[in-house]
């Protein structure tokens, strides 16, 4: 609910638990009240008036009004810390004596309040195009602030967008150029977001390829911590989502915990600045590193979203406030789309490039066996394609791997109940490709430079129109031909030189055209689910998600790598997206041998794939993962549409216990994996949650076995017991349901 009081121009965002408040001063600025959980027997009549608010700020002579806390900051304004927007204008000429005049160039920007409007159908830049309905389509309400430079021409409205059963806040920013020159940006964030005073502690997740979504938690100093990624995609080395608190006063269930996602896939910044006075501000957007982006007569620009809210109820709550979000209002969800992500089976650790007719089709009557009901061919099915140094551009079908084409497999595929998913990486070329050989200039490059080569790849310029729709059609084409259910679309490369046709804006345009391309495939193809990949966890984002069903988390597939990888990405994102594969008992990435059982409960946490070597099983083993995979369908429900509670995590105990629980709190699945189990040590029972005191839930293991009946009373306060045979690697998933 929005509510405007015209007296005191005071604006109160208000939320399930939270609230947010502005206020628009004497001199027309926008300025920041306060933003945190509302108190618990709080009514929608209760909001800040705005006439307690206080005047610290209003003495320009003092030092202090640098630290105003505008809702948006800009360069010029006072402020001497980060801000939000920097533009330059043309110079305006200042008469002098002799009738000439002086130029200076302007690189200033004030902003003074013009209207508001509450509206129901604004958007976000980049939001997406496809059409797709998302879980939940009810109206929002949006609060657009208009304020205008009072010396040039130009606009800019600040963006609020409600969802205020799930607490979260959408932000961004619409630029307009209303005057006669191009006005142009060097620094341009999606918003800038006012924290109190001593609200420090960062958590944020940092990583590398097969290292994703290592989390760290570190007291800032006073200054600036930035994470970032100067990158066409989102990155593997860190991820755009952030928590704050202050230094011991939140922990995993407790406390008040300020959150924040971006829904963008290229160049990012988040700037966590704690000033001299120990107020904390969070600016995140654009990377201003090469940045461009120019404003011409009449032009206007929509930044994308930062999606942020506060946690009263600590890490877990703002986790599971993003997961309902996104679950509810990203992901999308075609009517005739599947309702559980479906278990897949991918061939790439299994076969590598070395793919044949025969050999896709025995690992796919092994996989139908066994209950798989998604078959995807990965990299190596397509032109010269033997290796990663050839072929990539080319997007036929091997005549040597398959003589009679791709159709006989797709016909197998479907003859066994599976549908039919195909790797692609459609953003890039070898040069040892025909596509290459045709049209040379269609890379990103300096002229006159050595083209770097990454993983024997470069770069489409995706700045030109006719790159965009060549890529589209031939992905178009394919879906058509092969009757295909799933892209795994993956990008393997960062961008070393980034010279494009359109300058510096390849960083946007390139973001903008990947999703142009899926947006009008997934338009033209409502049942055509997409899985983002790159190289692993490379592009994950609220923005990819909107476009896309499920994501790739990282490409180590080892078990305990796994947990404390899945555990970072639950930070942010939910189980329902987060395909999981069980791969061979020996980690081709990090050599390591984990039981079966491990690999399926880790796997399990999110949508279960398989990528081992079914040809290499033996026929009990393969109803092993027969078994397997029947249990994770009986509780998928759960895992996939549940609220997540991380009982015990990592750091605490060298062990993750997670829940999740269905929202009626009739059912729940129960996963404890133990990373490493110091010898004479005792982790306390995990304590669940979300159940209903009352009620007598019977606990199960995968093969049916009542493993204990308790009331929810008993396992929300004494909890699970634990096996005394507990070791390193030991886990268990466990079904629970009321009876
Ligand atoms: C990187 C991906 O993360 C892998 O799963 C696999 O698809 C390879 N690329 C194929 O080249």
């Amino acid at each position: 609910m929005i509510h405007f009081n015209p007296d005191t121009r005071t604006f109160n965002l208000l939320l399930k638990t939270s609230y947010y408040a502005f206020q628009v001063d004497d001199a027309d600025r926008v300025v920041h009240l306060g933003w945190g959980p509302r108190p618990d027997d709080v009514t929608d009549d209760d909001v800040i008036s705005g006439t307690v608010a206080h005047k610290t700020y209003d003495t320009p002579w003092s030092f202090i009004a640098q630290f105003r806390p505008d809702e948006v900051l800009t360069f010029g304004d006072v402020t001497s810390h980060q801000v939000t927007l920097k533009a330059s204008f043309p110079s305006l000429p200042v008469p002098l004596k002799d009738g000439e005049a002086l130029h200076l160039p302007i690189r200033d920007l004030r902003l003074r309040y013009v209207d508001h409007a509450i509206v129901t159908d604004a958007q976000p830049g980049l939001a997406p195009t496809h059409g797709l309905p998302v879980k939940d389509n009810s109206p929002r309400e949006t609060l657009r602030v208009r304020l205008k430079d009072p010396v040039q021409d130009f606009f800019v409205t600040l963006c609020y967008r409600l969802t205020p059963e799930h607490d979260i806040l959408e932000r961004w920013l619409e630029l307009e150029n209303a005057g006669q020159d191009t006005v142009s940006f060097e620094v341009c964030y999606f918003a800038s977001l006012h924290l109190p005073a001593g609200t420090n502690e960062l958590t944020y997740v940092s990583g590398a390829w097969a290292r994703e979504f290592t989390s760290h938690r570190e007291r800032l100093s006073p200054g600036t911590h930035i994470i970032d990624s100067r990158n066409l995609q989102t990155g593997h080395v860190t991820n755009p989502i952030f928590m704050v608190n202050r230094p011991g006063q939140a922990w995993e269930e407790s406390g008040t915990v300020y959150f924040g996602a971006l829904a963008y896939s290229g160049a990012w910044q988040i700037a966590v600045e704690q000033l001299p006075t120990w107020d904390v501000r969070v600016h995140a957007g654009y990377h201003s590193f090469d940045f461009q982006l120019d404003l011409a007569p009449g032009e206007k620009h929509i930044t994308p979203a930062i999606v942020c809210g506060v946690s009263a109820d600590g890490w877990g709550g703002a986790s599971r406030r993003l997961h309902a979000f996104t679950h509810d209002r990203v992901l999308p969800r075609p009517p005739q789309g599947p309702r559980f992500r479906p278990v897949l089976y991918n061939g790439w650790e299994a076969t590598y490039f070395n793919l044949s007719y025969e050999g896709q089709a025995e690992l796919a009557r092994k996989a139908a066996e066994m209950g798989v009901e998604l078959f995807c061919v990965d990299d190596g099915w397509f032109g010269a394609r033997r290796s990663d140094h050839a072929g990539l551009g080319d997007w036929v079908v091997r005549a040597d791997a398959f003589p009679e084409g791709l159709e006989q497999l797709v016909r197998e595929v479907h003859r066994l109940g599976m549908k039919f998913g195909l790797w692609v990486e459609p953003e890039m070329v070898n040069p040892d490709s025909d596509l290459y050989r045709r049209h040379p200039d269609w890379v990103l490059h300096f002229p006159g430079r050595e083209r770097t080569e990454a993983r024997h790849q470069l770069i489409l310029d995706f700045g030109r129109d006719e790159v965009i729709e060549y890529i589209f059609s031939m992905l178009d084409a394919l879906v058509e031909r092969y009757s295909i259910a799933f892209f795994k679309w993956d990008m393997n490369r960062l961008a070393t030189e980034p010279g494009s046709v359109v300058g510096k804006a390849i960083w946007r345009k390139h973001v903008a055209g990947v999703y142009r391309i899926m947006d009008r495939l997934r338009a033209k193809h409502p049942t055509l689910d997409i899985q983002s990949c790159s190289g692993g966890g490379g592009r994950i984002d609220l923005g990819i998600l909107a476009r896309t069903d499920q994501v790739w988390v990282s490409d180590n597939t080892d078990a305990f790598d796994r947990i404390g990888i899945q555990e970072g990405f639950s930070l942010a994102y939910p189980a329902r997206c987060m395909e999981a594969w069980v791969t061979h008992e020996h980690s081709h990435i990090t050599q390591r041998t984990t039981s079966l059982g491990l690999r399926f409960d880790v796997a399990m946490r999110g949508a279960l794939g398989i990528g081992s070597s079914l040809n290499e099983l033996s026929d009990a083993e393969l109803a092993e993962y027969a078994s397997y995979i029947a249990f994770y369908k009986r509780i998928r429900h759960v895992i996939q549409e549940g609220t997540l509670y991380r009982l015990e995590r990592l750091e605490e105990f060298q062990a993750s216990v997670i829940e999740y629980v269905q929202s009626d709190g009739r059912e729940a699945v129960y996963s404890e994996a133990i990373h490493d189990y110091p010898i004479g040590s005792f982790r306390p029972a995990a304590v669940l949650k979300g159940l209903i005191s009352s009620a007598i839930y019977t606990v199960t293991d995968r093969h049916n076995h009542e493993v204990q009946r308790a009331t929810g009373y008993e396992l929300m306060t004494l909890g699970l017991p634990r096996e005394m045979t507990e070791h390193v690697g030991y886990s268990r998933t466990l079904y629970l349901q009321a009876i």
